[in-house]
């Protein structure tokens, strides 16, 4: 793609996410240079540097203080609570809402807020996150169900095929295909959603309705392809009429994405909406006291942000969405770097 295209796709990508001002971070700056009718080569050797350095700088801090907000700001790459018009989403807890149909409940507007870590959170970039060793998940709450089992899965081919032939909970019956999940097995950095909806459920394939088109923009936005992450769900079967997922499907389900995320071993695990955080966080605790901070499942990073369904209903979720993936891709990248 040439220096102009991207750019103009770059600028429509950001606008689409609720963005009206825009930094350059996407565009390599000798390209822009150059759109501009400048010389870009010596401009863009030193301004390579400032990026990589920020956003070190922006994970050490969010991993001190469990504040990626204080953190964005110190690099100024965060405009101060006072300018923001974050609204934080509050929600009963235990009673997570659904991506369908009911919209969320009016949510009172919080400016930002800043939160305490829920969850012991270490340094994000200065040391690899520590691999989940294999295994490990079994002792998850959420896993012992099924451990035995599916321990004995060795690929994420393998886990694929025994979700084709699961009947652990009785949403197999009305459901027309099952949706593992799909993408690179070595990605580093998966996407988990809620429960296939009606074109997940015609096709077998996670995300490919409205809702996926969103998620595939937003993956776009920081530089990935679906082909480079993994994605999947809590639940593999979709729910009739996408009502919510039941604690007893979540129970019967979830052991297969803890045996994914084993075999995956990711670097960065994104969770999308309120299921998909609650149940790899094992708490009740409302999707917009959980985002905005950096989590641990069994050591690997983990961000959690609104689900794209979520954002559809309500736009003025995307720019707290927006910084939240790109904090995961920053993860992602010191991981990969530290790796
Ligand atoms: N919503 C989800 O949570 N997952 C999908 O795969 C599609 C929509
Ligand atoms: N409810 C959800 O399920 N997801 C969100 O992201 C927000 C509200």
């Amino acid at each position: 793609m040439n220096a102009r295209d991207r750019l103009r796709q770059y600028l429509e990508q950001r606008r689409e996410l609720g963005e009206t001002e825009f930094v350059l971070d996407g565009l390599p700056i000798a390209d822009a240079m150059r759109l501009l009718g400048l010389r870009g080569d010596e401009a863009s050797a030193g301004a390579q540097k400032r990026p990589e350095s920020s956003a070190r700088k922006a994970a050490e801090l969010a991993g001190e203080s469990g504040d990626w907000r204080t953190a964005l700001r110190s690099i100024g790459a965060e405009k101060p609570a006072s300018s923001r018009r974050t609204i934080d989403a509050e929600q009963r807890p235990g009673a997570p809402q659904s991506t369908g149909t009911e919209p969320p409940r009016d949510v009172p507007e919080k400016v930002g807020r800043l939160e305490m870590p829920t969850q012991p959170v270490g340094d994000a970039t200065s040391e690899p996150p520590a691999a989940p060793q294999p295994g490990i998940a079994v002792g998850h709450p959420i896993a012992s169900l099924a451990a035995g089992a599916l321990a004995a899965l060795d690929s994420i081919d393998a886990v694929a095929r025994a979700v084709g032939t699961c009947q652990l909970c009785a949403l197999h019956a009305g459901a027309k295909n099952p949706v593992p999940g799909e993408g690179n097995p070595h990605a580093g950095f998966v996407c988990v959603g809620e429960a296939p909806g009606a074109t997940e459920d015609e096709t077998g394939r996670p995300f490919v309705g409205q809702a996926g088109s969103l998620l595939t923009k937003i993956l776009a936005a920081v530089g990935f392809t679906r082909e480079d992450v993994f994605i999947c769900n809590v639940l593999k079967h979709r729910p009739p009429g996408n009502r919510n997922p039941s604690p007893e499907e979540i129970r019967a389900c979830s052991p297969y994405l803890l045996r994914q995320l084993e075999l995956l071993q990711p670097r960065v695990i994104l969770a999308l909406g309120t299921f998909a955080a609650q149940t790899l966080l094992q708490t009740t605790q409302s999707i917009g006291k959980l985002r905005g901070q950096l989590h641990r499942f069994y050591g690997v990073p983990l961000i959690v942000t609104y689900h794209p369904a979520a954002l559809l209903r309500n736009p003025s979720w995307k720019r707290p969405t927006w910084e939240d993936v790109q904090l995961a891709r920053r993860i992602f990248d010191n991981a990969a770097r530290g790796a």
